[in-house]
This record gives C-alpha cells, structure tokens and sequence, in this order.
C-alpha cells in the first residue's frame, strides 16, 4: 500500500492509496501527515523531496496514513488545527475549527471596530478558537468565554496560553445559566446546530467529533431558541448577536429571531453562497 523509503515516493504512495478509499484530498492529507512526521512545513516537503526517512518515521507515517483511511480527521492525528492564522490544539473533546467559522470572528471584528464596541461573549467555545481569535486580532478590554465540557474548557484554556491570549475569562456554564450578572457588546456564537436525523447522514470524519459539538434537539433549533430567547438579557442596549447558521434552516431561524424582537436581521453568506451567518441587535 505504501511504498518506498524517501519523501517523494511516500507521497505519491501515501495519496494512490487514500484517494482508492474514497478521500476528497488525498494529496492534502498525504503532506499534511508526512510533515508532521518530519517536523517541518508542507511548503518545504518539495525542497525535500529524495529526503530518506528513518525505519521509525516510515512505521510512524503508515500508522497516520492508515488511521486517516478509516477517516479519522487529519487534524486530530496531528493534534493541531489551524484557524485565523493561528495554531489550535485539538483533540476529540472539541470540535475542529471550520474555515466558516472565521467569517463570524470577521464580522464581529469589523462591528466592533465600526462601533466602538468592548466586551464580547462567545458562547459554546469549544477549542476557544473565537474567543482566542478575537483577543488577537481585536482590542476588545473583556471577553468572556463559556462552554458546558470541561473538557473543552481545559482544551480552550491551553489554546489561550499556546497564543499568548491571556485575558479571557473561561465560564463553565450550561448556556446562559453560569454567566451571571454580566452584559456584553456582544454575543457570539457557533451552537450545535446537526438535528438527530441529520446526524444520521454526517461524513464518517465528523463521528469523530464530539456528539455533544453537533447535535441540537427540536430539530436542530435548540440553541437558536435559547439564544433568541435569553441573548436580550446579557445584551448591552445597542448589541449585536451574531452567530453560525444552519444553511438548510436558515429562514426559520431568522424567524425566530423577529418573533423575539431583535432588529436589523442580516444573513451572511459563506463562501460556497449559502446563508452562513445571522447578525441581529438589540434595540428595545
Ligand atoms: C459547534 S461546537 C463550536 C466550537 C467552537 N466555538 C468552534 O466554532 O469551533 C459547539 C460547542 O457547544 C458546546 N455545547 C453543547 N451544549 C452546550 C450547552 N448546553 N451549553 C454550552 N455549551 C454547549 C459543545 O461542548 C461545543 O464545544
């Protein structure tokens, strides 16, 4: 199956045999676990190329190989995953960071720059890579992140230290319940948001992740309802609550955002066209 002892021929090897297994990327997959074999960057791996790799590191690389061909995600093989630049530890208690994702921390930066805006809670953190995002890249003075797992918790707290994010207050709560008196600028969020039904259907990657990341009852709107329903009153007068949205349910969501008296609803494509993310303030 995987054959030769130097760079070049374990590649090649590497993506014949996960693109026989049905992977989209093989040749993504095959450098991204042979450079975390060697320690170096993918981009060097073509300067490297007759590099020959020890007995260790060949068995290594075919452990890797073989466990991504049962479609374990790649991130959680090497343990880090990439977001807005920077580097986040996960493992499968978190929910690997999407590309999506760094949209929502995009448009809460650019609000918050337009507006002036201070304090920021990210609800449902996971691997901390929002909260972590936004400490780096905007000049909030308080942000608050908060996720049900400890297990996540501690995950998100590693990721503060690992990007020199010092100033974030991890909350362990069960939605709202834990957050107190507290009012924010906004409120961000990536809920759960996979209907059991759905899950049912996922790509065998996301059984990997933790069920308790994906999978929302009532059809996927739970947490749409509980944000709608609560975000009000942890809101300054003026906030924004934005968050990540089921493509397929987004209509329905908004809805329930204007039966619960938010205003200027806006929906955010992604960059595949489909309604990604919903911005919504607080006025009353
Ligand atoms: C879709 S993941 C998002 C993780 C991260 N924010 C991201 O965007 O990659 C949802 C997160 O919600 C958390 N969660 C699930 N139920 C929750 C609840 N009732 N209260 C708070 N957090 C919850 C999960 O532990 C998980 O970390």
């Amino acid at each position: 199956m995987i054959n030769g002892d130097d760079v070049y021929a374990l590649l090649k090897t590497a993506e014949t045999f996960l693109k026989s297994v049905g992977l989209s990327d093989p040749k993504s997959d095959a450098e991204v676990l042979l450079s975390f074999v060697l320690q170096t960057k993918r981009s060097k791996l073509s300067l490297i190329r007759n590099q020959k790799l020890t007995d260790k590191q060949i068995s290594q690389y075919k452990e890797y190989i073989l466990r991504r061909s049962q479609r374990e995600p790649a991130a959680y093989i090497t343990g880090f995953a990439g977001f807005m630049d920077f580097e986040f530890k996960v493992n499968k208690n978190v929910l690997i960071p999407r590309p999506e994702t760094e949209l929502l921390v995009e448009a809460v930066l650019k609000f918050a720059t337009q507006e002036n805006k201070k304090s920021v809670l990210d609800l449902c953190t996971g691997s901390g890579c929002i909260a972590i995002g936004l400490a780096k890249l905007g000049s909030f003075k308080n942000i608050a992140a908060s996720d049900i797992s400890n297990d996540a918790l501690k995950i998100a707290k590693e990721n503060a230290q690992i990007n020199d994010a010092f100033d974030i207050d991890f909350i362990a709560s069960n939605m709202f319940d834990s957050i107190g008196n507290k009012k924010f600028d906004i409120i961000i969020s990536n809920p759960p948001y996979v209907s059991d039904e759905e899950y049912n259907y996922l790509e065998p990657e996301l059984k990997y992740e933790p069920k308790l990341a994906l999978t929302a009852q009532d059809e996927g709107l739970f947490f749409y309802k509980e944000i709608a329903g609560e975000a009000l009153n942890y809101l300054n007068f003026g906030g924004l609550v934005v968050f990540e949205l089921s493509a397929n349910k987004s209509s329905e969501i908004k809805q329930i955002f204007l039966d619960n008296n938010y205003k200027d609803i806006e929906i955010l494509n992604d960059y595949s066209g489909l309604p990604r993310i919903l911005k919504a303030k607080h006025y009353t």
